[in-house]
């Protein structure tokens, strides 16, 4: 494979086609998903860009599977990727974070051999302030028989995931993703409709500059999680310096930020959430393998994430995620090990 730096000017499309060769026995199935999803990105991006134009801010009457109140772009972006997916032939089902079972595909497509697990809209909470939000993917194997997809295909742990990556409608759109070789990063160019190469082969930086956690939870935490974050603020006057605190509230532009800088993303249990917040299927686990394959690491503070045998679609677990030394300071004091050993 040509190893392109940012300076190539390499269309996603070209980019997947390369990393398809990797594998001779590639049928060309998961780069027609990672295609499929270049689309959908685009055409999302496009009603992110102009939601303060056509009457798409704010809210639904309706509220989600997670109890939350559905915010019109939350409803358009899943939809987008439900039309955009289901009809090629390559996926046997999909789950949404905003639709409560599994995502038959319908009858007159032919059925193919992944599934597709997504968070069509991340931090839904900024869109009507402006502040970047973003599309998170999984993709598994199917491993049951028969032609449809089961339950048991969408619940399988993190380190069954062929591929995961996730759009970030910031400042620029970007697209990153992994399929096991690294992460690399694409930049929407508007003006002719393309995903080019702009961030290949990104590695995280470690130890890491930023400290992105919610700190208004603070009263609710435990003690040992109170003392860590003071471990990320002051660091340990030796191999880790201090963190600077930055925190959007959309998972995707804050894990963005630590993978290009360097950092940590902790959003802890607490008495009020004892799994914390972030979904395990659709958010741990495809960040977790673009974290690792980044040489970062993701933990819930007790196993890596990665190791995680779901039980539930939409089940939650603690993220601690980002730079490894970090991770590892999280583990050091929480009782894990990033060794691996599966809850
Ligand atoms: P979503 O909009 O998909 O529900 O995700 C929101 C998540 C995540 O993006 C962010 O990190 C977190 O919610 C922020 O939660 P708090 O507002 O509790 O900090
Ligand atoms: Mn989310
Ligand atoms: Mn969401």
């Amino acid at each position: 494979m040509v190893k392109h730096t940012a300076t190539s000017v390499v269309t996603i499309d070209r980019y997947i086609i390369e990393e398809e060769r990797l594998h001779p026995q590639a049928t060309g199935e998961l780069s027609g998903i990672l295609y499929d999803l270049a689309l959908a990105a685009k055409m999302i991006a496009n009603k992110v860009r102009n939601a303060g134009l056509a009457d798409v801010l704010g809210a639904t009457e309706n509220s989600n599977v997670q109890g939350e109140i559905q915010q019109k772009l939350d409803v358009l972006a899943n939809d987008i990727i439900i039309k955009a997916m289901d009809h090629g032939g390559r996926l046997c089902a999909m789950a949404s974070e905003e639709m409560p079972g599994l995502i038959p595909i319908p009858e007159q497509f032919r059925c193919g051999k992944y599934v597709l697990l997504f968070d069509p809209l991340d931090g839904s909470s900024n869109i009507d302030v402006n502040v970047p939000v973003g599309t998170i993917f999984s993709v598994l194997c199917k491993i049951t028989r028969g032609n449809k997809g089961e339950m048991e295909d969408l619940l399988q742990p993190g380190r069954q995931q062929v591929a995961a990556g996730y759009v970030i409608y910031g400042s620029s759109t970007m697209m990153v993703y992994t399929t096991g070789q690294g992460v690399h990063g694409f930049t929407l160019d508007p003006a002719i409709g393309e995903f080019l190469l702009s961030h290949p082969h990104i590695r995280m930086p470690d130890p890491g500059r930023y400290l992105s956690v919610n700190d208004s939870y603070e009263p609710l935490w435990s003690d040992t999680v109170r003392e860590l974050m003071q471990r990320y603020r002051k660091g340990d006057g030796k191999k880790r310096n201090g963190t600077s605190s930055r925190y959007v509230g959309s998972l995707v532009a804050d894990f963005h930020r630590n993978l290009l800088g360097g950092g940590i993303f902790a959003y802890p249990a607490n008495r009020k959430s004892p799994k914390g917040k972030l979904r395990l299927l659709y958010e741990a686990n495809p960040l977790a393998f673009i974290a690792e394959q980044a040489g970062g690491a993701a933990s819930d503070g007790e196993h890596r994430i990665l190791d995680i045998v779901p039980s539930e679609l939409h089940q939650r677990a603690p993220l601690f995620i980002g730079s490894k030394s970090n991770v590892e300071l999280a583990e050091s004091m929480l009782g894990g090990a990033l060794t691996g050993v599966g809850a």
